[in-house]
C-alpha cells in the first residue's frame, strides 16, 4: 500500500490559554496543501523504515512509533518533500498516513473513534490529517470537526531554512498574546458569515459555482489570524523577511502556519503563485481537498 502524506497551512490558529497538563488550548482551522510525502508499506514482520533524509529514519521517527502503537511490522518507505519541523505537520502526516496504511494492509477497520484516539497518541496535529481537506481543530488538537471543501486557492509556500521548535515558540508566548475565550473574532466570524466556520455548518449551499479566476479571493476564507507569529518573530527573525519577501511579490495576504517557521502568502491565481514563487524561491502550491489528502493506492 501507499500513499501521499500531504502538507498543512493553519489558516487561523487562536491559542486561548494554557491547559494544567502544560498544553495550549487552540481553535484552528486546518487546510491541507498540494505537498506531499510519499510513503508506502510492505507488510512484513520486522519493523523499518527507509527514508531519502537519512537523518529522519531513527527510532523516533512517528511512522515508526505509529506502528508500535498498532503492535504491526512493516517496511516503510518515505520521501520526504514537506520541510522538517516547518510548522506543515510533515511528521504528522506521515504518521496519520502510517496508520491508514497499516489499518488497510492489515484489515484492522479501525473505528473513526480509534483513529483519532491513535493520532492523538502520536501528536497533537495528527488527528487533524485523519480527515485531511479543511477542518476546525480544537483542544490540543484532538477535536476536529471535518468542514466542506474550500474552493482552489493557491497560495507560495517559503521557509526560511532554519527548523523551529514547537515547544520553544509556546514557551515564549506570552498570557496578555492568548486571544479571549469564546467566540473569538477571526473563529466565530464578523459580518461575513465565517460563523459557519465555527459551527462547523455545511457552506456547501452558500458556495455555488466559484467566480472567475481573477475575482477569486480570501473571500471565501476566514479571516487568516496566528497566535504564535509573534513569539515565532521573535524568536527567528528571518520569518520577517520571508513575509515581506511575499508581500514585496505581490501575495494579498501573509501569515505564520502553525508554529512556523513556514509562512504562506495567499495567490490571485495559478499563474501568479508560480511567478510569486519564482521571485521568492518560495514553493507555489494549492489546496487540497479531503478526497485527495485521505486516498491510498494498492501497489
Ligand atoms: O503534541 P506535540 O508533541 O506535537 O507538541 C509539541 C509541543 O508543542 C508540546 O510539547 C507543547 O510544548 C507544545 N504544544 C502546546 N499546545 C498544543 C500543542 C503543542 O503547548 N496544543
Amino acid at each position: 500500500m501507499r500513499g501521499l502524506a500531504y502538507a498543512k497551512i493553519n489558516l487561523t490558529l487562536e491559542v486561548t490559554g494554557k491547559r494544567p497538563d502544560g498544553y495550549h488550548e487552540l481553535i484552528s482551522i486546518m487546510q491541507t496543501v498540494a505537498l506531499a510525502d510519499k510513503l508506502s508499506l510492505d507488510p512484513a514482520t520486522e519493523l523499518s523504515l527507509e527514508c531519502d533524509v537519512p537523518e529522519l529514519a531513527g527510532d523516533d521517527n512517528l511512522v515508526l512509533r505509529a506502528a508500535r502503537l498498532l503492535g504491526r511490522g512493516g517496511r516503510f518507505v518515505l520521501g520526504k518533500r514537506i520541510p522538517v519541523a516547518g510548522g506543515l505537520g510533515g511528521g504528522s502526516g506521515d504518521a496519520a498516513l502510517a496508520l491508514r496504511l497499516l489499518d488497510a494492509a492489515y484489515g484492522l477497520h479501525l473505528s473513526p473513534h480509534q483513529f483519532l484516539d491513535a493520532a492523538a497518541q502520536l501528536g497533537s496535529d495528527v488527528p487533524f490529517f485523519i480527515h485531511g481537506g479543511t477542518a476546525l481543530v480544537e483542544g490540543r488538537g484532538e477535536q476536529v470537526t471535518p468542514l466542506p471543501d474550500l474552493p482552489e486557492h493557491w497560495l507560495v509556500l517559503l521557509n526560511p531554512g532554519l527548523p523551529l521548535s514547537t515547544a520553544r515558540v509556546y514557551g515564549e508566548l506570552k498570557p496578555d498574546e492568548y486571544t479571549a475565550a469564546s467566540p473569538s473574532p477571526a473563529a466565530a466570524g464578523e459580518g461575513r458569515g465565517e460563523g459557519a466556520w465555527r459551527r462547523g455548518d455545511d457552506r456547501a449551499s452558500r458556495s455555488g459555482p466559484l467566480p472567475p479566476a481573477g475575482e477569486r479571493s480570501e473571500h471565501d476564507l476566514p479571516r487568516l489570524v496566528n497566535t504564535l507569529e509573534a513569539p515565532a518573530l521573535r524568536l527567528e527573525p528571518a520569518i520577517g523577511e520571508c513575509r515581506e519577501r511575499l508581500l514585496a511579490a505581490g501575495s494579498s495576504q501573509v501569515l505564520l502556519s502553525g508554529s512556523g517557521p513556514t509562512v504562506f502568502g495567499l495567490a490571485a491565481s495559478e499563474a501568479d503563485a508560480y511567478r510569486i514563487a519564482k521571485q521568492t524561491d518560495g514553493i507555489a502550491t494549492c489546496f487540497a481537498r479531503r478526497k485527495q489528502a485521505i486516498q491510498l493506492q494498492p501497489d
